[in-house]
């Protein structure tokens, strides 16, 4: 090459205006989209993400202990009542959750059900972050009477007297249920962590659209819709919902306001994070404690770190959004029934209700009926493609009887 330009100082200047030419292009090339809303849109992707074991969790990624966690996942005898499972609140197909505003177990209880997509991106669990891991996550409403209450006690007797449960835990986790309760309580979280973490969301429409961005291949961008297009470029420009809902599944991972009333009850508020921060200090059951499988503690910083601010209150999870269009009504206490009203919340949103001070992300958009629209159109490209349970086809079933 360099001989090449020595001799041909023409081929020297192609070579080196080429590229240029193209680079000048390539707005216009890649459709509406400038070079900075391209580089933004493609942080939302590759997917899927590569499954990465938790390192929390000895049976994460098991097959044996997958299968042990799905059968759990579905018994109505890990409740008190012994008519609820995990299934109730969090049904496959209806995006794993119940289509509630507020949850019901044996009682009602504050929040929305959460779905249960793509866990394994998660920092934090729960609303207000009160876990720091999945495992720790279906421990809660074992023990919360609201929900399944059958509690530590409660949940290892069943196992150790049922002998397909008893069964299913021997393969797990290599070694019959032992006597201390809290142990195998604490393992039955692990194997339905391990269940859960396999409930990935496939492919979207965005996918295909930001992947053939990141080619430049123009015939595989012409086929995502127009609304859709318009709809991302205010995603990720003057809505700057990219600033929380930020990479491949959409959420930050982290805590903040975004203007939503957070009464519980009369005279009651829920405290979001600030409340998240207080129980994961008190729990026995984090990353710090002794029923982590990781004696390097490698994934704790978080938890060491974790501060409590006044700032705290009223914060919620920033949830992912994928599969959101499955999974309505919305917000931590199911407030919004559609997208549709997610997004004019945001576009009138009442910026006095927001936490002073700090640096000022939200802002009321006074969106038109098309940009409105145009932002729907756009959530709605986020749903995968052949949505549905998926339980049977990837995950085998308890080889026990
Ligand atoms: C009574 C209804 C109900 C039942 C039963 C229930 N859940 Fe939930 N689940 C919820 C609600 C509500 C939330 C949100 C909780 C919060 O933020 O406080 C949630 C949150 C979760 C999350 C957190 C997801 C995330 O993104 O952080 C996981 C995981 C989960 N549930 C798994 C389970 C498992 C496993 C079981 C069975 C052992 C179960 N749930 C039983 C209602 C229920
Ligand atoms: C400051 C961070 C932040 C920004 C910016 C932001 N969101 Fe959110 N979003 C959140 C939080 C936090 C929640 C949950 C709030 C709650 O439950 O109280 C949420 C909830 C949602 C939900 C409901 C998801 C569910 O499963 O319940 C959707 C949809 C959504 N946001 C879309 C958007 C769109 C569209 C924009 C831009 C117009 C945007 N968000 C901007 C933080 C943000």
């Amino acid at each position: 090459m360099a001989v090449i330009i020595k001799k041909f100082p023409v081929a020297y200047c192609i070579l080196l205006i080429f590229p240029l030419l193209a680079l000048a292009a390539l707005p216009a090339a890649a459709g509406e989209f400038t070079a900075g809303e391209r580089r933004k849109i493609l942080r939302h992707g590759p997917w899927p993400l590569s499954a990465v074991p938790d390192p929390s969790n000895r049976v994460s990624g098991k097959p044996a202990a997958i299968a042990f966690g799905k059968a759990l996942f579905f018994e109505t005898r890990l409740s008190l009542s012994g008519t609820i499972s995990c299934a109730t609140c969090h049904r496959p197909d209806a995006g794993w959750t119940d289509g509630l505003a507020r949850s019901r177990g044996h009682e009602a209880v504050d929040r929305n059900a959460l779905s249960l997509f793509n866990l394994r991106v998660n920092r934090w669990f729960g609303w207000d972050g009160a876990q720091d891991t999945l495992w720790a996550q279906n421990l809660r409403p074992l023990i919360d009477k609201r929900e399944m209450g059958v509690g530590a006690t409660g949940a290892a007797r069943l196992v150790r007297a049922d002998g397909r449960l008893a069964c299913g835990y021997r393969q797990a986790f290599g070694e019959a249920p032992g006597a201390n309760d809290e142990r195998v309580f604490v393992d039955l979280g692990k194997a339905m962590a391990a269940f859960l973490e396999t409930l990935v969301t496939g492919r979207t429409p965005f996918d295909d659209f930001r992947d053939a961005l990141a080619r430049n291949d123009a015939a595989g961008r012409a086929r995502y819709p127009a609304a859709a297009k318009r709809g991302l470029r205010l995603f990720v420009g003057r809505g700057n919902c990219a600033f929380c809902h930020f990479g491949p599944a959409f959420t930050n991972g982290e805590f903040a306001d975004a203007g939503v009333p957070h009464f519980a009850g009369p005279g009651r508020a829920d405290p979001g994070r600030f409340g998240g921060i207080r129980k994961l200090r008190k729990s026995r059951y984090t990353l710090l404690g002794g029923f982590n499988d990781d004696p390097a503690r490698s994934t704790a910083v978080k938890t060491r770190h974790v501060r409590l601010a006044h700032s705290n209150f009223g914060e919620f999870r920033v949830p992912g959004l994928r599969n959101a269009a499955l999974t309505a009504p919305y917000m931590h206490a199911g407030s919004l029934r559609t997208l549709a009203d997610v997004v004019r919340h945001y576009s009138t949103l009442d910026e006095e209700r927001l936490h002073a001070g700090g640096e000022r992300i939200l802002r009321r958009l006074d969106l038109s009926a098309q940009e409105q629209g145009d932002l729907v159109a756009f959530l709605e490209t986020l749903t995968e493609r052949e949505p549905g349970p998926k339980v049977g086809r990837r995950n085998g079933d308890l080889q026990c009887r």
